[in-house]
C-alpha cells in the first residue's frame, strides 16, 4: 500500500522529540565547560560525514537526534564556553532555545501586522524601550534586524533619502555633487561595506585618524569636512563608534553631534558593540549624548544574549525610516497606525521572523537587573584581566580598557609569534581569544562578552599566556618560538 507523505509529528514522535531536546539541552548545559572551545576539524572527513545525499525514507525523529548528537554537535563551536572570547559573540541566554522553538512553532510573519499582531506589539515594545535607554522619545522608531551590520546599512539608506528628496526615483544617479561620508580608522568594516552597497562608493569614505586611545579625532573631521566642501564635494553623514570592535574605544559622540548639527550632517551610531553597555550605571554617562543621533545601530545578540541573529536600528524620526523602506499599499493610502506598525514598511524584507520574542522573553525572564548586572560583572572582569596583564613581566596592554575588549602583546614579539601563541591557547583547550591590529602593531584581543566567565577562567587564561611567553624565551631576534 502506499503511504502518504508525513510532514508532521503525531504524538507518539511529539513525545520523543520532546524528551530528546530536553536531554540535548540537559546535557550540553552541563558539558560546557569541558567541551573543545573549537573543535578539531578534518575539513575532508567533515564534509564526508555531512555532505551525504538526502535519503528518499527520512530517518525519522530518534534519527535526527542521533545525527545531531555523533556528527554535528561534536563539529561545532563551543561559543557558550566560558573561555570562549573571541570576537563580539557570547553564549545565549537560557531562555532563548524555548522561545526561538516557539517563534518557529507559531511561525509568524512579522511583515503586516494582521500576520503578526502580538508580534507587531511585541516588536515595537522592545524597540521603545531600547530607545528609551538612549532618550529617544515617541516620534523615534525602529526595527529588529538581522545584526549591527544590516542595521547600519539601512540606517545610511535612510540618511541618504533624508539628504536627496528625489533619491528613490533618481538614487544616486544625478549631477548633484559627491556625498561624503566619515568615519574613524577604528571603525568597523560594515561601514565601509553599506557605503559600497549602497553605491556612495569607497573614494567617499574618509576614515578620520584617532587620538591615543584610539577615538575620532573631532578636530580632524572639521578639517576634513571643511576641504571636501571646498573642494565642491557634500559632506552628509558621519558614522560614529561608540565600542570600536577592536579596543572598545567611545568616540567623543557629544562634540562629533555639534559638528553634525553645524554642518547639517546625519549622525549615525554604530553601537553594534558598545551601545548595550548604556545599562551599565556605571558607563551611562559615556552614552549620554548617543540620544542626538539621527540613528543608532545595535545589537540584541551581543549584550543582551539574544542567539543569532538580532541586530537592531532605531531611528530618532522613524517617519524617516519609513520614507527610505515603505513600498506597501498599505503605507502609501493608510494613515500609519502608532499602534499596530507594519515592520515591512520598516526595513528591506517583506517576510520577517519573530526576531523580537527571543529579546522580550528574556527581558521578561530574567528582568532588566539581570543585564544590567551581567554589564557590570564583563567590565569588572575585562578590568581585572587589564590588571592581571600589567603586572605579567612579559604582557603588555596595547590600548586603555573602556569596555569589555582587552587588546595586549607579548613584549617584542612578531605577528607570526602572536599567531602561533592563539593557536597554542585554542589547541591546548584553555581559551579562544582573537587577533588584534592597533596603529599596525599586532597583538592579541579577548572581548568579555560572556556571562559565563568568571575571575578563575580569566586567571587561568593569563597564566597559560604567561607561561607562554616565558617558557619560549620571550623575543628572540624579534619572533617567539612557540612550542606545543
Ligand atoms: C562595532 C561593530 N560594528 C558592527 C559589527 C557587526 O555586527 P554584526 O555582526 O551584528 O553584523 C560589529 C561586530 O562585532 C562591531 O563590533
Amino acid at each position: 500500500m502506499h503511504n502518504n507523505p508525513k510532514l508532521g509529528l503525531d504524538e507518539n514522535d511529539r513525545r520523543t522529540a520532546g524528551r530528546l531536546l530536553t536531554e540535548f539541552f540537559d546535557d550540553y548545559e552541563q558539558s560546557l565547560a569541558e567541551r573543545p572551545i573549537v573543535p578539531a576539524v578534518d575539513r575532508d572527513a567533515l564534509t564526508r560525514l555531512l555532505d551525504t545525499p538526502f535519503p528518499d525514507q527520512g530517518i525519522g525523529v530518534e534519527g535526527f537526534f542521533r545525527e545531531i548528537d555523533q556528527k554535528i554537535l561534536p563539529n561545532s563551536t563551543t561559543v557558550s564556553h566560558p573561555r570562549f572570547l573571541a570576537y563580539v559573540l557570547g553564549p545565549p541566554n537560557g531562555i532563548a532555545p524555548y522561545a526561538e522553538a516557539i517563534a518557529a512553532t507559531i511561525n509568524q510573519n512579522c511583515n503586516f501586522w494582521q500576520l503578526s499582531p502580538a508580534a507587531s506589539v511585541i516588536e515595537r515594545a522592545v524597540i521603545t524601550w531600547l530607545g528609551g535607554l538612549f532618550g529617544y522619545d515617541d516620534e523615534a522608531g525602529g526595527t529588529l534586524t538581522g545584526g549591527g551590520s544590516m542595521a547600519t546599512l539601512s540606517a545610511l539608506s535612510v540618511a541618504l533619502h533624508a539628504r536627496r528628496q528625489d533619491y528613490r526615483d533618481e538614487g544616486l544617479q544625478t549631477a548633484g555633487s559627491r556625498l561624503v561620508l566619515y568615519t574613524s580608522t577604528e571603525a568597523h568594516r560594515s561601514v565601509d561595506k553599506a557605503a559600497a552597497i549602497l553605491g556612495i562608493g569607497l573614494n567617499n569614505v574618509r576614515h578620520v585618524p584617532t587620538d591615543d586611545h584610539y577615538r575620532m579625532r573631532v578636530d580632524v573631521l572639521e578639517e576634513t569636512v571643511r576641504a571636501d566642501r571646498a573642494a565642491g564635494l557634500e559632506p552628509f553623514c558621519v558614522v560614529a563608534t561608540p565600542g570600536t570592535v577592536t579596543s572598545g574605544s567611545i568616540d567623543p559622540i557629544a562634540e562629533i553631534a555639534d559638528v553634525c548639527a553645524r554642518d547639517g550632517m546625519w549622525l549615525h551610531l554604530d553601537g553594534a558593540y558598545g551601545a548595550l553597555f548604556v545599562l551599565s550605571e556605571h558607563k551611562r554617562d559615556a552614552f549620554e549624548a548617543c540620544g542626538r543621533a539621527d540613528s543608532i545601530a545595535l545589537d540584541p545578540h551581543k549584550l543582551l544574549f539574544a542567539p543569532l541573529e538580532a541586530g537592531c536600528l532605531l531611528v530618532r524620526d522613524r517617519t524617516q525610516l519609513a520614507q527610505a523602506h515603505a513600498f506597501s499599499s498599505s503605507y502609501l493610502t493608510v494613515e500609519e497606525d502608532p499602534l499596530m506598525l507594519d515592520y515591512m514598511d520598516y526595513g528591506p524584507q517583506l517576510s520577517r521572523n519573530f526576531k523580537a520574542l527571543k529579546v522580550w522573553s528574556a527581558l521578561q525572564t530574567f528582568g532588566i537587573d539581570a543585564f544590567r548586572s551581567a554589564m557590570d560583572d564583563m567590565l569588572d572582569l575585562a578590568q581585572y584581566m587589564a590588571d592581571l596583564i600589567e603586572t605579567a613581566p612579559d604582557l603588555e596592554l596595547m590600548a586603555p580598557v573602556s569596555l569589555t575588549a582587552v587588546c595586549f602583546r607579548i613584549k617584542g614579539a612578531t605577528e607570526a609569534a602572536h599567531t602561533a601563541v592563539l593557536a597554542a591557547l585554542s589547541e591546548d583547550g584553555t581559551a579562544l581569544l582573537g587577533p588584534a591590529r592597533l596603529d599596525g602593531r599586532h597583538g592579541m584581543r579577548a572581548c568579555v562578552t560572556n556571562y559565563r566567565t568568571t575571575r578563575a577562567d580569566i586567571e587561568l587564561i593569563v597564566d597559560r599566556l604567561s607561561d607562554l611567553a616565558r617558557r619560549h624565551g620571550g623575543p628572540v631576534d624579534g619572533a617567539l618560538k612557540v612550542t606545543r
